[in-house]
């Protein structure tokens, strides 16, 4: 609280700040000022849209939890193996729903236990709720949860272990492939040589298939991308009307991504803040690619940023597949 000022004063003591700009605010109203209208996709994850997508994973045409589940199932004991004892595991993102416990159970099973486990995520609510589970399941074991964008600058505490990044839910083809070499090499240079990664990577399959996944017939697929909407004008006071908007998810074959858009039933104009934006019949709102890849497409890209690939799982129909991969000197 600001010290209290004399009624007479002659100047103020202290002057009201204005409410910092919400990132939110300040995203909305870029992207929708673009010549190709666009919401960035990190912003589809509030306390709603969080629910929703655990909602997602749940649903029969979501095939890729299911799948990458069932692949650390079956052959986490392996890739403890070969991933080897007294690693230092970092998990990049929080609330995967327990993945990371088939690999760390796999580890101690085999007495090859991790030396420790460091969380990373951007919010800290799953971020603190994940350290917890950790730490009650594997007493003994150093835990560190740290609040950060992976992609950015991180204070990762210093360590003698091997590192070992785990990435699962096919969270990587949600950047750009460009971007998605960046970011491998961008933890090539952090990581110490002889470093593993192990990533969940989405594969390219039938059109149909991969186009259900991302817009399924009860609609709850619809519902999440929509809620983003809906958190503007809960969160910054907009007036989009909700119905007025589709979901539309298409897979575009070059180079291979599911693209996922919000598309204007009719001319129309959404006020956000103090500016109005005007919607033609049909236009699209951008709001996330989901990138599918080969096997050999997701190794070359590998190799491209410095990783050599130690193995590869996939499921018996190859539609997800986790790839080891080694830093390399
Ligand atoms: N990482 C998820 C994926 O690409 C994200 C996701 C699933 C998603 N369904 C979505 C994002 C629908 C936006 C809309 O599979």
């Amino acid at each position: 609280m600001p010290d209290l000022i004399e009624a007479l004063s002659p100047e103020p003591a202290f002057q009201i700040q204005p409410d910092p700009p919400s990132p939110f605010l300040e995203a909305l109203l870029d992207g929708l000022s673009r010549p190709q209208k666009a919401i960035p996709c990190r912003f589809l994850y509030d306390e709603a849209g969080s629910k929703l997508f655990d909602d997602i994973c749940r649903l029969p045409e979501y095939y890729p939890t299911r799948t990458e589940t069932a692949l650390l199932r079956a052959h986490a004991p392996q890739m403890a193996r070969r991933i080897g004892a007294g690693v230092r595991f970092i998990e990049l993102g929080a609330g995967s729903g327990g993945k990371a416990e088939f690999v760390l159970d796999a580890m101690h099973a085999q007495g090859l236990p991790p030396s420790a486990y460091v969380c990373l995520d951007i919010s800290p609510v799953p971020l603190a709720a994940t350290a917890e589970a950790i730490e009650q399941r594997y007493p003994g074991l150093p835990v560190t949860a740290v609040c950060g964008d992976y992609l950015g600058e991180l204070d990762l505490p210093a360590s003698q272990a091997r590192d070992l990044c785990f990435f699962p839910g096919s969270t990587i083809g949600n950047f750009e492939r460009a971007e998605a070499r960046d970011f491998l090499a961008h933890w090539r240079e952090r990581l110490s040589a002889g470093a593993m990664m192990l990533i969940g990577v989405d594969l390219k399959k039938d059109i149909p298939t991969l186009e259900r996944a991302y817009d399924d017939a009860q609609g709850v697929t619809a519902q999440f991308s929509l809620n983003v909407l809906a958190r503007a004008n809960r969160e910054l006071g907009a007036n989009f009307q909700t119905a007025r908007f589709r979901h539309r998810a298409r897979y575009r074959e070059d180079p291979g991504h599911i693209e996922i858009s919000l598309v204007s039933q009719d001319a129309q104009t959404v006020a956000v803040a103090d500016s109005l934006f005007h919607f033609a019949p049909g236009e699209a709102v951008h709001i996330e690619n989901s990138h599918k890849y080969s096997v050999n497409e997701f190794a070359a890209l590998s190799a491209s940023a410095g990783f050599d690939v130690d193995a590869v799982w996939t499921d018996p129909r190859r539609w997800f597949s986790l790839h080891l991969l080694r830093a390399r000197d």
